[in-house]
């Protein structure tokens, strides 16, 4: 079994943690072939993100409830965190039933049991943490959180006595008064992990939708004369996900936070509400983000970068000093080094570009390592796929490459090299050689305005125009040939 670590300030003792997430619910609601809590919030499931405030949190155990045709939940759920226990709940008679699916591993004994909601993805650490410390005062058994609701509608209401909650009654449940009170319950609970079972397995199912409900644990403590507390949350914080709407809403509530923690880390967003982020990009100090740019995961964007509007970056590590865009689109396993710029309409995948390197305008660049200090004309396409498999290709440094040339993977540009425009280059180029590859420019004296001059019924004759025998297929007068 591992514990938390105290808290800085010493006064909280380490103390085991078992956190049982609740996952097994019909998603109707969402319409969605996908189980409700794999939709995704700034990149990442909402599963993933309770799993990763749990994590931080130090819950050390955790045991996931799945439903039994969940299968695409416990795969999600063994990939982010291998050591998970899952459970499934064969039938779905409520959240009190849903925790006891994890009965064997309750058993154990924690000293806190956390129940958390994996529709509810936007609770915070610090709100776990807070009522575990709660817990460790060692008075209660039960700590419940409230929030304020703005519209209390199907939510369970906090019933109070001089302060004091008494108990949790459901919507459904509840008396005309009771629907009038705007202290709701958030659905999550943190219970003394040694009484738990025993509260759990005496709740019973007399209500209106003849269901366990988890909130009977506050009545059920009571009962025993056990302390009850509460912690209160915001009502962003807590905002469960049962729709498309209310899974917007959360991803604008996580966008707000995200956008304000990359602001006061040091980066720059011209119009931050035009920019979306995912969980983890990072912004590195005086970055510039101009409006309208989406970064999907894995992005890392150095010190003193630029990002220009409209650009698309997933999976990508962008040096210092980086100009990127307008229009860019990074694709994941991008390197760039210090002081690359990237501009419109260039995309890049699994390729690492070295320092100063420019690559301004119209290009495909995929698969490939392009050295230091090399300029890549407009409209370059590196052709990396023949239809079965993947090539590199190798650039040196300083090279040359001319507009509109195509790179044949897999193939090889030495350092110094210099590849003419409109090349089609598919065999490897020597350090510091000219390459061609293209037909030689031919000219026909006169021959323009004869044909600007032919009747106008007489078809445009340039189609069988004939290129004179002997025209060698490549090179010009302008190649310095
Ligand atoms: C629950 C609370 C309610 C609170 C609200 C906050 C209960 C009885 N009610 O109601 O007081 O105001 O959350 O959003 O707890 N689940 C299972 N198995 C089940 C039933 C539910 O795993 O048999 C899971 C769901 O997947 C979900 C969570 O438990 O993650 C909550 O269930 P839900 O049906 O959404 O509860 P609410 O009616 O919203
Ligand atoms: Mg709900």
């Amino acid at each position: 079994m591992s514990f938390n670590a105290c808290d800085e300030s010493g006064d909280w003792p380490p103390r085991s943690c078992l956190a049982v997430v609740l996952a097994a619910g019909e998603s109707t609601r969402m319409r969605s072939a996908r189980p409700k809590v794999l939709h995704e919030l700034a990149g990442r499931s909402m599963l993933a993100h309770v799993l990763s405030a749990l994590e931080e949190a130090g819950a050390a155990e955790v045991a996931i409830v799945a439903g039994p045709d969940h299968e695409a939940i416990v795969d999600e759920a063994k990939k982010l965190r291998p050591g998970a226990i899952i459970a499934v709940q064969a039938e779905r008679l409520g959240t009190a039933h849903a925790v006891l699916a994890a009965r064997d591993t309750i058993a154990k004994g924690y000293d806190d049991l956390l129940v958390v909601f994996a529709d509810t993805p936007l609770v915070r650490p610090e709100t776990f943490n807070a009522m575990r410390k709660k817990l460790a005062r060692g008075q209660d058994a039960v700590v419940a959180l409230g929030f304020k609701a703005k519209d209390p509608a199907g939510y369970g209401r906090f019933i109070c006595e001089d302060g004091r909650l008494q108990s949790i009654r459901e919507e459904r449940d509840a008396t005309e008064a009771e629907r009038g009170i705007y202290f709701c319950n958030a659905g999550l609970m943190a219970l003394d992990g040694r009484r738990a079972l025993s509260l759990l397995e005496s709740i019973g199912n007399a209500n209106s939708k003849k269901e366990f409900y988890l909130t009977d644990a506050v009545a059920a403590a009571r009962a025993r004369g056990f302390g009850v507390g509460s912690e209160i949350a915001g009502e962003d914080e807590v905002m469960g996900i049962n729709d498309r709407a209310q899974l917007a809403a959360a991803e604008a509530v996580l966008q707000a936070r995200l956008r304000a923690a990359a602001m006061r880390g040091g980066a720059t967003l011209i119009d931050p509400n035009s920019v979306t982020l995912a969980f983890d990009t990072v912004l590195g100090h005086d970055t510039v983000t101009e409006p309208h740019v989406v970064f999907g995961p894995g992005v890392h964007v150095g010190e003193g970068a630029r990002i220009r509007s409209f650009s698309y970056l997933e999976g990508a590590d962008i040096g210092p000093n980086a100009i990127i865009g307008p229009f860019a689109r990074f694709r994941p396993d991008t390197m760039l080094a210090e002081d690359v710029h990237i501009g419109n309409f260039v995309e890049v995948k699994a390729s690492n570009i070295g320092h100063g390197t420019k690559i301004n305008h119209l290009s495909y660049i995929g698969d490939a390592s392009i050295g230091s200090g090399t300029n890549v004309g407009a409209g370059t396409v590196i052709c990396n796929y023949d239809g079965v498999a993947k090539y590199r290709t190798e650039i040196g440094e300083n090279v040359f490459v001319g507009s509109n040339s195509a790179l044949v993977a897999p193939v090889k540009i030495g350092s110094g090299a210099y590849i003419g425009s409109g090349s089609v280059i598919t065999g490897d180029v020597a350090p510091d050689a000219l390459a061609l590859g293209r037909a030689r420019q031919i000219e026909k004296p006169g021959r323009g305005k004869a044909l600007r001059q032919r009747p106008r019924k007489e078809p445009c004759p340039l189609a069988k125009e004939q290129v004179p025998a002997g025209t060698p297929a490549s090179g010009s007068e302008k190649d310095g040939l």
